[in-house]
């Protein structure tokens, strides 16, 4: 089946870690890479984030400039990307219709749940206008999601973390290209999230990545690398 382009992007310390081991979402970026991040979404048909960073962050995951937003109504194209969230399980207080995820935009929304979710959470979540797609009896299958994405005309899709869901993209091959801006700070923290956490993946399932560019990206001192991965 076909399935849109995937297209990884984080902001990860110099040890490789998405956050602190305390995961309040530390600020990692900066202001030119917060303007780098705003063009990676205008720039696709979809933004998608896992459960974990969805229901702590509810984020609006929107474009900021007008101006990008602009380019792409001219474009004939919708003002903002559509939202995907994955997510195995939403509880009745999760994502409330006037959160930043639900309410941010105008955009189209998707949800990506289990059979964990109860019915009556669903029935919510589609009244405040949401796809919610039911898929799998603990998790949904990240294959169907793109599979479901590409029937709804998606065909680039921005992956924004976090480490579990990466690591998914990572294990089954779904990823063609990957970009992270580095701050030059170091959280350390065992379980601090990185850019590939879960179980770990087996040699076979490694990615090889071909390197695309590395650049010096700001005064702070962060860096901007960028690869792809060949099929
Ligand atoms: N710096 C950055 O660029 C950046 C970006 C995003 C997030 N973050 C940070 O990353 C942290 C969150 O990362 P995280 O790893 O804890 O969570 P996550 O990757 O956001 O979400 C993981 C959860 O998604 C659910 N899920 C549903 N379908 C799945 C599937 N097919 N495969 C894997 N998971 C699936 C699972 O819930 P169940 O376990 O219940 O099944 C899983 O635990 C936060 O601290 C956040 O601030 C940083």
């Amino acid at each position: 089946m076909p399935r849109p382009h995937v297209h990884v992007n984080v902001a990860m310390s110099l040890d490789g870690k998405l956050d602190t081991a305390a995961r309040n979402g530390a600020p990692i970026s900066s202001v030119p890479d917060r303007a780098r991040v705003d063009r990676l979404r205008a720039g696709v048909d979809a933004v998608l984030v896992g459960g974990r960073t969805l229901l702590a962050e509810n984020p609006g995951l929107t474009v900021k400039s007008l101006a990008l937003r602009q380019e792409r109504k001219a474009l004939g194209q919708p003002e903002n990307p559509i939202k995907v969230g994955v997510v195995s399980e939403i509880g009745p207080d999760d994502l409330p219709a006037d959160g930043a995820f639900l309410a941010g935009g105008p955009a189209e929304v998707f949800l990506f749940t289990s059979g964990r979710t109860p019915r009556k959470v669903v029935a919510r979540l589609e009244s405040a206008r949401a796809r919610v797609v039911v898929n799998g009896k603990t998790r949904p299958k990240l294959e169907t999601v793109l599979e479901t994405l590409y029937q709804a005309g998606v065909r680039k899709v921005l992956v924004e973390g976090g480490g579990t869901i990466l690591a998914e993209f990572f294990r089954f091959g779904l990823v063609d290209e990957v970009s992270a801006y580095i701050a030059p700070c170091l959280f350390g923290g065992a379980t601090a999230p990185t850019l590939a956490d879960g179980p770990g993946l087996l040699p076979e399932e490694y990615s090889r990545l071909r390197l695309v560019s590395v650049e010096k990206f700001d005064e702070q001192g962060g860096i901007l690398v960028h690869y792809t991965i060949p099929s």
